[in-house]
This record gives structure tokens, sequence and C-alpha cells, in this order.
């Protein structure tokens, strides 16, 4: 089955914020490595998914808080909504263990994974939604990430301290490198990338 127009706008909306909102050389070079992964599709799966979570009542909210900043981070909120019907919402692996307020107060829906609308595994790009004021317990992985973020929101990772990147900012982390997010007063809503190593 073709990739469906919806996640192909979606991708295509990413790339465009990322690479708009002029990541350093390092990010900029993790960007083109994964949307470069990304021209090729993968198996399609489209049954419609059922799962939502408590967290998504912030949903409807941040998408159309980034919808009307216009610009690249509202195409991509825009493509976001078209991809909705296709998405299913998870808690992290987990997440139980970081307490009552974050269990109830993240997911993240899985675009392209092995359990996604796409399913492959060398590319995992997914949106990530947290409720006003949780803290993303800090992690690692080994695949280099990135981020385009629709919403306020810090980041943070070893060697650099918490920053807001704004609506339509980018986010890189290297491979390996322990990392954390947070929002404040509003929900926190991004897009991430994650490419396994080769
Ligand atoms: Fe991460």
């Amino acid at each position: 089955m073709a990739r469906p127009d919806s996640l192909q706008r979606f991708i295509d909306a990413t790339r465009g914020a990322f690479f708009a909102a002029r990541p350093h050389d390092d990010a900029c070079a993790a960007g083109e490595r994964i949307f470069a992964a990304l021209r090729a599709p993968g198996p399609i799966e489209t049954r419609r998914p059922a799962s939502t979570l408590p967290v998504c009542q912030f949903l409807s909210a941040a998408i159309a808080n980034a919808r009307a900043a216009g610009g690249t981070a509202g195409e991509v909120a825009a493509s976001l909504e078209a991809l909705l019907p296709l998405l299913a919402w998870h808690r992290r692996a987990g997440s139980d263990s970081h307490g009552a307020a974050f269990h109830d107060g993240h997911a993240n829906a899985w675009a392209i994974a092995p359990n996604g609308i796409e399913r492959r595994s060398d590319v995992i790009v997914g949106v990530t939604l947290t409720a006003p004021r949780i803290r993303y317990p800090d992690h690692s992985h080994p695949p280099e990430e990135i981020y385009v973020v629709l919403s306020d929101g810090e980041w943070r990772r070893d060697g650099l301290d918490w920053h807001a990147p704004g609506m339509g900012g980018a986010v890189h982390n290297p491979p390996g490198v322990r990392h954390a997010m947070r929002s404040g007063p509003s929900p926190l809503l991004a897009v991430w990338c994650l490419l396994a190593q080769h």
C-alpha cells in the first residue's frame, strides 16, 4: 500500500519546519539523514486505532494554538490534525514508575514506528504531548533525535541547560546524550524523529 497522503504531508511539513528553524550544523546533518531515509516508504497499516488517553484532552487546544501561530509550525499542526484519525496514543513504557502526574500527563503517538502507521524501525517519527507542568524524565538512547516544537516548553540535555526552542523551534539530541523536556503553564506538543544507528 502506498504511503497515505496525510502521512506524506505530515513528513513534508515536519521537514520544512525543521530546516526553517535553521538548526546548527550537527542538527542539520541529522535532519538530512532522517529525511533522506524517509524518502522510501515502508509498509503501511491504516486500520483505525481506538486508543486515546486522559492527556489527549489537551490535544485540540495545543494543535489550535500551533495552527494559529501560522508559518511552518502551523503547517505541521494542520498536517497533524489531518493525521489524527490514524494515530493511536500510548503511555511511555514504565510511565507508572514516574508518578501519577506523569503517568496521566504524557502520551506519545507513533506515526512511523514498528507499531505505527508506517511500520519500520530504521526511522521512528512520533508526536509527544504533555499536560501543563509535567517533566519528562531524563533518558538517553543510542539513536540520535530531532524535534520540531509546536508549543511553549523547555528542553535540556547534558552540556546544554534548560532552554525554550519556541514555536517552530528545532532540537537535536546526539546519540546517547541524556536529555529531558518539561512543560510550563501550557501543554507541550512536539514532533520527534529518531534515526537508528547503522
Ligand atoms: Fe529522547
